[in-house]
């Protein structure tokens, strides 16, 4: 387990995206959380690709995780922040990106799809994966279960809560849905973000308590190559 602190938010991006660049090969799978923390890194990214240093669209992708309720055109989903953040500026071809669809009445199937979409590549091969406020890992609440593959989850109070800071409004989001825990586990590489000084009580059991489902980030402590990338107001309290 490696953990990089970084002086703030911008070198926090900075490095997460020359992290991030190592592993964008073609045909590798990427899987991205959405959230705010790695908007900065994103727009690194994309500057890199424009610089032509990376081929961002040799890559495929899989979406991590999707509010149930929300589609492409809902301030606040999972789908529309990365189209705005990342698959639109770094022109990803279409054909080249999974991810739930929200909107379908049909979740199994939504999971039965993602699931086919992961297996048929072989696996993640690197996932970058934000530390929410209650140490969830996509909607992997706490008391995750150890179900392989995808799932629906009824979402978790501070979930809901935080939730409202992404959608503008309040929304009575109450289910996500999910790549399970165990399928980001075998990813070869995962790297885990966090910034700011509210994050630093969950950063620390993440990293510091014992590696349990009641706080899915600190699962991958254990993990062959993860490395946690933090900022110094994040990592206070490590
Ligand atoms: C988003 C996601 C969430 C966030 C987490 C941190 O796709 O999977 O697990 O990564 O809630 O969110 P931010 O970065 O907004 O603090």
């Amino acid at each position: 387990m490696e953990t990089v602190i970084t002086a703030d938010y911008d070198e926090l991006s900075r490095l997460s995206a020359k992290k991030v660049a190592e592993y964008i090969k073609p045909d590798t799978l990427i899987c991205f959380a959405a959230g705010d923390t790695p908007l900065g890194m994103f727009k690194e990214l994309v500057a890199m690709q424009s610089r032509k240093e990376i081929d961002l669209s040799a890559a495929w992708y899989a979406g991590l995780d999707e509010w149930v309720g929300l589609g492409p055109q809902d301030e606040g989903s999972c789908i529309k922040v990365m189209t705005e953040a990342f698959y639109g500026p770094a022109r990803i071809p279409k054909e080249r990106i999974r991810v739930f669809d929200g909107l379908d009445p049909d979740m199994d199937r939504q999971c039965r799809e993602m699931e086919c979409w992961i297996s048929s590549r072989g696996g993640i091969g690197f996932t970058l994966l934000g530390i929410g406020m209650n140490g969830h890992i996509g909607f992997n609440e706490p008391g995750t279960p150890e179900t392989p593959g995808c799932f629906t989850v009824a979402l978790d109070d501070t979930t809901k809560s935080v939730s409202q800071k992404y959608f503008g409004k309040v929304l009575p989001v109450t289910t996500g849905i999910t790549i399970g825990w165990q399928s980001l586990y075998e990813a070869r590489t995962v790297v885990l973000m966090a910034s700011g000084a509210g994050k630093a009580p969950i950063v620390r059991e993440s990293l510091k308590g014992p590696s349990s489902v009641d706080v899915p980030a600190s699962l991958f402590q254990k993990h062959d190559d993860v490395t946690f990338m933090l900022d110094k107001a994040a990592a206070a309290l490590l």
